[in-house]
């Protein structure tokens, strides 16, 4: 790279994995046992990535509570997902997640177990048995801290199968060739500023979510979307960025999640009138209906001044009618956060709790087998070769406009296991590397270059403070027109402040002003494109609750968004169609249908 102004250290492996989440790792896990060499580069230690976070649990129909069957799993799933998944890629994940989870437990997830040893599994919302008759227990836990034991395992796993590990390493770009093929990654070692050309037959993006954007939100600080914002500079769209879900259950004031699964061993909601609300909204699941449909009833009541407290403007969880025992074996984890972060004894006194921003439903487009894919201009799909997108960067579309509690963690392994699968099938080991455009990460080093000179007026925790503002108040629980239009004008006005960041701190070792403002980069092209999508879709599905177009309208929207923003940062939208088939003749697909609770 001729004009790059600093040193460039040159890698090759056949694959590469950037994020080492559970998604990153379980795909990395995969490819290493697949004889494929294998580099995993990630911004934080792997133990620290937003995986750790998970509670709950992983669903898959084991059926040890009682009866299961993944066609009810699939049915539960399209249906939560408003009928905006891809039926395809639903059936596949439904199908082999049980296979998934075995593995976890052969690999050495410590699941917490049933009398008879079996793994344990507790009710979400949303499941049920029979399609739609009666509750299921399908949520496989480790306490309430699954996604901490599944990341630490897989890690393990990643380390005795000698996947190389680049921890600290910030990927700035994909490396693209003229013909739309992905190469690799360029990245910056943050420890001591060095740029790395990191070259793979496959490049997985499992870079997470960008909930970020949001001024409240349970994802971690790093949840800024990263391989988001790569797919968009490079020129490829993201899709169903609209659909953001709120966690019903959010700690008032701190942000912090406590699990559906509190609500799915026994607790439940109330209002100021001591009200048990969700038999209004949702008279057969109550407080286990789906994510949406439970944060929506909470602002409603919120809004129509039944909040709880000074300022009305929560909601009770309770679960001090519970078994101590049972909160000490089953949610030890949220019993500390709510000792800690809303002072709170839930042995004694209920939780204080809000719809929070948890999950991005949208993000890269890929098939099932997580290639990631863009519009061939004839009304297909054409794989972008070289690139891969799993977990919550990724839109397969298993979760459509709204995911179900657990189907995050399965998401992350089937398609982590999955990418490594097609890996094995189209990387040979030891392969030798088609030649790079010679400017290739040359913009990714100019824009770094920018951001250590950059000399302007306003500091990157100032505008993201004024970014997640905006999003926090016109793309939030419910939408409308008026709110939307002048929301894309104001988070337009916002991302122009990119032009005039000032970073302080002018070294290159440990800089994480520099990392901020990169960070930021990324999460502006996000937020300026989730607000353009959510203004284009005129009607309410899932978790895009539009107050002017009250109902689902499967005429004109039972189909993707999809979203292209460069660096004007003026986002352009389109469609795809719904994939609105299934791969074997095992199942049927679901038809639409109203969707109640
Ligand atoms: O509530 C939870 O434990 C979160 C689970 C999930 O988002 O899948």
């Amino acid at each position: 790279m001729a004009n790059s102004p600093y040193p460039i250290t040159e890698h090759e492996y056949d694959c590469i994995v950037v994020g080492a989440g559970g998604a990153g790792l379980r795909a990395a896990v995969g490819m290493v046992e697949a004889g494929l060499k294998t580099a995993c580069i990630t911004k934080v230690y792997p133990t620290r990535s937003h995986t750790v976070a998970a509670q709950g649990g992983i669903n898959a129909a084991l059926g040890n509570m009682n009866e299961d069957d993944w066609r009810f799993h699939m049915y539960d799933t399209v249906k939560g997902s408003d009928w905006l998944g891809d039926q395809d890629a639903i059936e596949y994940m439904t199908k082999n997640a049980p296979a998934a989870v075995y593995e976890l437990e052969h690999y050495g997830v410590p699941f917490s177990r049933t009398e008879a040893g079996r793994i344990y599994q507790r009710a979400f919302g949303g499941q049920s048995i029979n399609f739609g008759k009666s509750q299921a227990y399908r949520t496989c836990a480790a306490a309430d801290r699954t996604g901490h034991v599944i990341l630490h395992t897989l890690f393990q796993q990643a380390l005795k199968n000698r996947c190389e590990f680049f921890n600290e390493y910030f990927a700035l770009d994909l490396l693209m060739d003229d013909e739309g093929g992905c190469h690799g990654v360029v990245a910056m070692c943050i420890e001591d500023g060095s740029i790395h050309r990191f070259r793979g037959h496959e490049t997985v993006l499992a870079t997470g979510g960008y909930g970020r954007v949001y001024f409240s939100c349970t994802s971690a600080h790093t949840c800024t979307g990263d391989g988001n914002a790569m797919v968009l500079r490079a020129g490829l769209p993201l899709q169903d960025l609209e659909f953001v879900q709120f966690h019903p259950t959010g700690v008032y004031g701190a942000g912090c999640l406590i699990t559906e699964g509190a609500r799915g061993e026994g607790g439940y909601l109330t209002n100021n009138e001591g009200e048990r609300f969700m038999e209004r909204y949702a008279p057969s699941a109550k407080d286990l209906a789906s994510r949406d449909v439970v944060s929506r009833a909470m602002t409603i009541e919120i809004n129509e001044g039944r909040g709880v407290g000074p300022g009305k403007d929560h909601i009770h969880l309770h679960l001090e009618h519970l078994d101590p025992d049972l909160l000490h074996q089953r949610l030890p984890g949220i019993s500390e956060t709510a000792r800690v972060f809303a002072g709170v004894d839930v042995t004694k006194e209920p939780i204080p709790v809000v719809p929070t921003c948890h999950y991005n439903m949208g993000g890269i487009p890929t098939n099932h087998m997580t290639e990631v894919v863009r519009p061939d201009g004839g009304g297909g799909d054409a794989v972008v070769p070289g690139l891969m997108a799993v977990g919550e960067a990724s839109c397969a579309s298993v979760h459509g406009a709204n995911r179900l509690g657990g189907n995050s963690l399965i998401d992350l392994v089937v398609f982590g296991r999955a990418a490594a699968h097609r890996a094995a099938e189209t990387v040979t080991p030891g392969a030798s590397h088609r030649p790079l455009p010679k400017d290739a990460g040359e913009a990714a080093i100019a824009r770094l270059d920018a951001v250590f000179n950059a000399r302007g007026g306003t500091g990157t925790g100032e505008l993201r403070n004024r970014m997640q503002r905006v999003m926090q108040k016109h793309a939030t629980v419910f939408r409308d027109g008026p709110h939307l239009d002048e929301g894309v004008v104001r988070i337009g006005e916002v991302a122009g402040g990119l032009d005039d960041l000032r970073v302080q701190d002018r070294s290159r070792v440990w800089n994480s002003d520099v990392v901020e403002t990169l960070e930021l980069q990324n999460l502006m092209l996000q937020a300026v494109s989730t607000m353009r999508c959510a203004q284009f879709r005129t009607e309410s599905r899932g978790a895009h609750a539009r107050e002017d177009y009250p109902e689902r309208d499967d005429e004109n929207w039972m189909k993707h968004t999809l979203v292209w923003c460069g660096e004007d940062r003026t986002p352009r939208v389109d469609t795809r169609a719904v994939h609105y088939y299934t791969l074997s003749n095992e199942v049927e697909v679901v038809p639409p249908a109203k969707r109640v609770y």
